[in-house]
């Protein structure tokens, strides 16, 4: 196995880290979803930093970053979250984290603090990460860059369908509303937006299976 690192970045519920998961597996790489950082940090501002209408109070977050310690260890060739010592891999899936975590994205101050984390696991190689800014930002030297994208509709079934399987009570229409948000705040903040890296590969998975989206990427990477 080459020590390959390799970009993934997309629109929200693209299959993203599904997809990552399974390509890891079969090139014997680790895989990193960066979306689950920007969700832990969320997680902590839910739980540490809330305003009275339950919003998160954004700059006493940003205050509080000192004391937020966000790691990844392994454990059976997979990589489990821990806020402060707890896993919290279960907490970060929660609506309520979907639906405020690109308001901190948006955060400098969150995007550095997170920013070493990720790249010191890429160090050594052997890794692919996913998330929104990959490509053009935390690994421009990537070997292989992928941009995913699918239809609104398509994205909407697709989480919905998840978060059933996690026993979340969301109708189809919230899901898709959130997934909406997300995209536009993601690709209209200053500090690294949302976008395909120049040299990132395109795929457009709307009729394209899970294994399809795989085998079409492995044949690039091969
Ligand atoms: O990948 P996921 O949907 O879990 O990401 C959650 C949110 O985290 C995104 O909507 C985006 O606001 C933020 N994110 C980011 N940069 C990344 C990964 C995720 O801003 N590299």
């Amino acid at each position: 196995t080459k020590n390959w690192v390799i970009a993934i970045d997309g629109y929200s519920s693209t299959g993203k880290s599904s997809i990552s998961k399974v390509i890891a597996k079969r090139l014997g790489l680790i895989h990193m979803d960066t979306g689950a950082l920007y969700r832990g940090i969320t997680f902590y501002g839910l739980s540490h930093c809330q305003n009275a209408d339950d919003s998160i109070d954004l700059q006493q977050l940003i205050d509080d970053l000192p004391n937020i310690n966000l790691v990844f260890e392994k454990k059976n060739d997979e990589l489990q979250l821990f806020l402060n010592g707890t896993n919290i891999d279960k907490e970060i899936r929660q609506p309520q984290v979907s639906a405020n975590v690109s308001q901190v994205a948006k955060l400098p101050e969150v995007r550095a603090f997170l920013l070493d984390t990720q790249r010191n696991i890429a160090k050594t190689g052997g890794v692919i990460m996913d998330g929104r800014d990959i490509g053009t930002v935390v690994l421009p030297n990537a070997d292989f860059k992928f941009f995913l994208t699918a239809s609104t509709d398509e994205r909407a079934k697709r989480r919905h369908l998840e978060l059933l399987g996690f026993g979340e009570n969301i109708s189809i229409e919230e899901v898709k509303q959130n997934l909406i948000e997300r995209d536009k705040i993601d690709s209209e903040r200053e500090i690294a937006p949302l976008r395909q890296a120049d040299d990132a590969i395109l795929i457009d998975n709307s009729d394209l299976t899970k294994e399809q989206t795989i085998e079409l990427m492995l044949s690039y990477i091969k």
